[in-house]
């Protein structure tokens, strides 16, 4: 007998192959009572607060402040002496320092980040450990290194930091987008005022203390928590330079509206409706872990999503049949288990914005597909969802749901796929399943997209520019692009 068989013959047989919960413990992570504001480096009492949940659980994790527009006038004043008092002057190697700093602090508190970004915000403790956690910090470490080289990246253009950036940034991604909006606009110079998401604001207040770690001038970085008026108080705030903003197509508008003549720089981050398109040719396996990311990664909470799959003719049986056994195999359920694929739903408000598109797609004739799934008791979860039958006018193929919600729709031709696929106001994403080199780079150019993934989906690198065309946004965020928004320069264009 070989070694292998005699051990196999003592091993015990399970009755059932199912996977036993592996909880990440939550003990790294301590928590105040109740955060003030962020401001000159300072913790300002908050004159309101309203308590900031677990999605998963709906606990109250903590009380958090609701900013006021003196308590935003405060915080640009803050950042505006901050700029004035040495930031703007100092030598690109010594802010570089700095951000390096951070970067190095996240890595080095990363797990406790992690714990909490998917406390705070439903999503799985693999995506938040293994995705937002190392991009964050990526990201500083990307921009530290810009720093002391803008005179470069610019030639001849004598690159100037802006002033005061007010940034607001969404809950899909918290720390991810704190990082993509601090990271430059620090190392271009600039002071900043950061809004989180009202649902998510635990992470940028951790935030706060690895500032203080890095011993980061008072006033350079300042947070200001609250809902959707608190970011209006940011944006109309005339001491404010530059805004940046990542959420929703409505509120970009109405940003883009209060903005118009007043000479303020502006970028917006915007919603999507990409088209994941699979060629008959391609590795199909691939292509349906490549769907499974496209749409379930973060449970579809994710602008560039790929929530509209694109499936030629001659393999719409095929990959229909593997994605649907794919599905029966996510486990969707508690955010901090390292086996979770699917996570909560970030609110109760985004539940019943998909619960809503949902039924319009069975009402409008669409067939939906649900994998057998229990879902806990407490909190707000969606199982994932696959809708066949989708005719391009369905507002499931029209419509951001934001949502585990994947909407299939098939073609003949490549020309027929670039034109479905472009067949949305939106332009931030789009991916391309396919063997040829030659149909991927036509492809590239034929779509209107931002971002187009060749073989791969949600693939994000702080050296790669992101960002969208039509009512998915203008600027770029990530790589020499994500410069631009924050300098101004003397001759030529003040870019945009
Ligand atoms: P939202 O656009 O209202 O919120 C995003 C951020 O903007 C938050 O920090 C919010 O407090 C702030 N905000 C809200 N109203 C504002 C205003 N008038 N002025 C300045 N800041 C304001 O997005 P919401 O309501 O959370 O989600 C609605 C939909 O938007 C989602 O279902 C999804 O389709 C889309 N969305 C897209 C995101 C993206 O990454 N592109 C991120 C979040 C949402
Ligand atoms: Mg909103």
């Amino acid at each position: 007998m070989t070694e292998l068989e005699r051990k196999q013959d003592r091993a015990p047989v399970p009755s059932e192959w199912t996977y036993a919960p592996a909880p990440e413990s939550r003990e790294i992570v301590q928590l105040q009572d109740r955060y003030g504001h962020f401001v000159g480096g300072e913790w300002l009492e908050p004159k309101q607060t309203y308590p900031t949940i677990s999605p998963a659980s709906e606990e109250v994790l903590a009380e958090v402040g609701q900013a006021t527009t003196e308590e935003v006038d405060l915080a640009v004043k803050a950042a505006r002496a901050a700029y004035e008092n040495g930031w703007a002057k100092l030598p690109g190697s010594e802010r570089a320092k700095y951000l390096f700093r951070i970067a190095r602090i996240l890595q080095e508190r990363s797990r406790e980040f992690a714990v909490l970004e998917s406390l705070n915000g439903g999503k799985p403790i693999k995506e938040s450990r293994d995705v937002d956690l190392p991009l964050a910090a990526a990201h500083f470490f990307y921009y530290a290194g810009w720093a002391d080289k803008l005179e470069y990246a610019f030639p001849n253009r004598t690159p100037k930091p802006v002033g005061v950036a007010g940034q607001i940034i969404p809950w899909n991604f918290p720390l991810l987008m704190l990082s993509w909006k601090i990271a430059p606009a620090l190392a271009c110079g600039n002071t900043v005022v950061l809004k989180p998401a009202e649902t998510t604001p635990l992470t940028a207040l951790l935030f706060c203390d690895v500032l203080r770690q890095a011993e980061l001038p008072p006033g350079v970085v300042n947070i200001v928590t609250g809902d959707g008026s608190t970011g209006a108080a940011l944006v109309k705030h005339p001491g404010v330079d530059k805004i940046a903003f990542t959420g929703s197509t409505e509120v970009g508008k109405a940003i883009q509206r209060e903005l118009a003549g007043t000479g303020k720089k502006l970028t917006l981050e915007l919603g999507g409706k990409a088209a994941n398109v699979i060629f008959d040719d391609a590795a199909l396996d691939q292509a349906v872990e490549g769907i499974v990311n496209g749409i379930y990664f973060n449970q579809g909470h994710v602008c560039c999503a790929g929530s509209r799959l694109l499936v030629q003719e001659s393999i719409y049986e095929t990959v229909i049949e593997k994605l649907k056994r794919r599905l029966t195999t996510l486990r969707v359920g508690d955010p901090l288990d390292k086996n979770t694929d699917v996570g909560a739903i970030n609110s109760k408000l985004q539940l019943d914005k998909i619960t809503e598109l949902v039924e319009a797609g069975k009402e409008e004739g669409a067939e939906i597909y649900q994998p057998p799934c229990r879902l806990p008791e407490k909190g707000y979860w969606f199982v994932p969802t696959v809708f066949t039958n989708v005719a391009q006018s369905y507002r499931i193929a029209q419509e951001e749901i934001f949502g585990p919600v994947l909407s299939v729709l098939t073609f003949r031709t490549p020309e027929e796929a670039v034109e479905k696929a472009n067949n949305t106001p939106y332009g931030l994403s789009a991916g391309v399943w396919t063997e040829k080199g030659s149909r991927i780079l036509w492809m590239a150019q034929q779509l209107r997209a931002g971002v187009v993934w060749a073989n791969t989906y949600n693939r994000f690198d702080p050296t790669s520019p992101f960002g969208g065309y039509k009512e998915s946004g203008y600027g770029r965020e990530g790589g020499k692009h994500g410069l631009e928004p924050y300098l101004k320069f003397d001759s030529g264009s003040n870019g945009g």
